[in-house]
């Protein structure tokens, strides 16, 4: 055990000699390292070497301003892991529950008082004197660890948020920022709406870990990328013999998020069966396991999210309305890229100094034709698509970056497919329809993504192969116009 080292503040010498006396007996394990004879001089020493003391003992009453319940907190607002221990005179006005209470409540470990003056030799009953400077020296020993556990944790989580900033200026952006700190201050459920690559996980992420949750688990998983009948199993697990093939029984992530929160992404696709489950969650605070007839208890603060119009669905009847009004406390709508262009300069130098960073390259200058054309651009990817363009862009390794080399980077991502209206899905075309219906389909859906993918109608006239005036006369042909 390392040696326990004390800053004694007492003014009169008669005490102190006491005090002395009484570590003495443990003068191998334990060492006045400073005697002081006030409250200001204390704060002095501490100040200088604040690591250099374990335990302070005070006497409650010493000349001087500072002294009694405002030296404790003082010294306590220096170092909280400091253990302070009062000595008193036996005349004191209040009770001694009150007396202690206040001590107490001020931040002192303990309290005693002090021998009647005729005794010379100890200040108090040593036995027990030792054992209480054994004791705080021990509570110093945890505070320390838990205090240095906590401000890693806390530095990690800073370290997130910086990694996860939300970057830009504009008034939507703005205000999205402002919703996020209101929100992560509060415990509600949230529905965050936007399209792909909106950066819907991203502000998910911020409201976990800007919340009281933030030292625990932020689980996130995708509702439309596990199969249906492994869904329920992967968000609230299941027994040891279950079902057939349950060999081992398995932690839900509603388990793991405990205390915590999880983003449910792609709400939508919720299978029905598993929507129920969700409700119930969210009513009882429970989970429901498979093979398991008692609820578990949960605490999981639900983030949701969707690129879908949920309300839709729910007239519809693919979503159900119980569950929605649940999921739908705070709806957050994240506006896309083109709706906010003021964002896209911001965006693109982060981006480039993000990435010129991790590729270990000098950040290449952007031509002013560049600029613009990002900013013009109609992101159908929104943020994402912006990110990989940059990406894009780096890897051509070049000093300076014009419009010529940014287009190039941009046709080449294709637009997300919608499966809603998907042309080709021939399996599930009930009816054969007429060539010319079909082909005009084609053309539409062609026409339109050539034109959301260019500037300007001159460029998608360009890309088709047509003259403008032909490329004008088929867009009104099809209703484009
Ligand atoms: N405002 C922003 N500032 C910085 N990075 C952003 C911003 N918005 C989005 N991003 C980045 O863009 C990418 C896409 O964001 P995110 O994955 O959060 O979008 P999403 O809405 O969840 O997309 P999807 O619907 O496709 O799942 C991420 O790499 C994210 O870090
Ligand atoms: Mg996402």
């Amino acid at each position: 055990m390392n040696e326990i080292r004390i800053l004694l503040i007492e003014d009169e010498d008669f005490d102190a000699r006491r005090v002395k006396n009484t570590i003495a007996l443990m003068g191998n394990k334990i060492r006045i390292v400073e005697i002081v004879s006030n409250g200001n001089d204390a704060l002095n020493i501490l100040k200088k070497n604040v690591n250099g003391f374990d335990i302070i003992i005070m006497d409650y009453q010493i000349v001087g301003g500072l002294r009694g319940e405002e030296l404790i907190k003082q010294i306590k607002k220096m170092d909280p892991t400091l253990q302070i221990i009062v000595i008193t005179k036996l005349t004191i006005d209040m009770t001694d529950f009150d007396f202690a209470n206040k001590l107490i409540e001020a931040g002192a470990f303990w309290y005693c008082t002090k021998y009647p003056g005729d005794i010379e030799k100890y200040i108090y009953q040593p036995t027990d004197f030792l054992m209480s400077i054994f004791n705080a020296f021990e509570k110093k020993r945890l505070e320390t660890i838990s205090h240095n556990s906590n401000r890693k944790l806390n530095h990690n989580v800073e370290q997130i948020l910086e990694q996860k900033k939300l970057i830009g200026s504009s008034e939507e952006t703005n205000d999205l920022k402002e919703k996020i700190e209101r929100y992560s201050k509060t415990d509600v459920n949230i529905l965050i709406y936007g399209a792909s690559g909106t950066g819907k996980e991203l502000v998910a992420n911020n409201i976990h870990y800007k919340s009281n949750r933030k030292l625990e688990k932020f689980v996130p998983i995708n509702c439309g990328g596990l199969p249906n009948d492994l869904i329920e199993s992967e968000l609230f697990g299941y027994e040891k013999g279950a079902f057939t093939g349950a060999n081992t029984k398995k932690l839900g992530l509603f388990e793991i998020a405990n205390n915590g929160t999880i983003f449910l992404d792609e709400i939508a696709e919720l299978p029905q069966t598993a929507q129920v489950k969700l409700l119930r969650v969210i009513q009882e605070g429970e989970i429901e396991k498979i093979g398991r007839t008692d609820r578990i208890k949960v605490n999981v603060r639900i983030i949701a999210a969707t690129n879908k119009n949920l309300a839709n669905l729910v007239s519809q009847n693919l979503f159900r309305e119980d569950l929605f009004y649940r999921l739908n406390v705070v709806p957050i709508q994240i506006q896309t890229l083109s709706n906010r262009r003021k964002d896209i300069p911001d965006l693109v130098e982060h981006f480039l100094e993000r990435f010129s960073w991790d590729m270990g390259i000098r950040i290449p200058e952007l031509g002013d034709d560049a600029k613009e054309y990002l900013v013009n651009y109609s992101w159908p990817g929104n943020v994402r698509e912006l990110k990989n363009v940059i990406q894009r862009v780096l890897f051509l390794d070049k000093k300076y970056i014009s419009s010529n080399e940014v287009k190039n980077s941009v046709v080449s991502i294709p637009k997300p497919i919608n499966n809603d209206n998907q042309l080709f899905n021939f399996t599930t075309l009930s009816e054969v329809e007429p060539l010319r219906d079909i082909e005009k389909k084609f053309r539409q859906e062609y026409f339109d993504y050539v034109r959301e993918n260019s500037i300007s109608d001159a460029e998608a006239a360009k890309k088709l192969g047509l003259a403008p005036p032909n490329y004008y006369r088929m867009s009104k042909e099809l209703g484009l116009k």
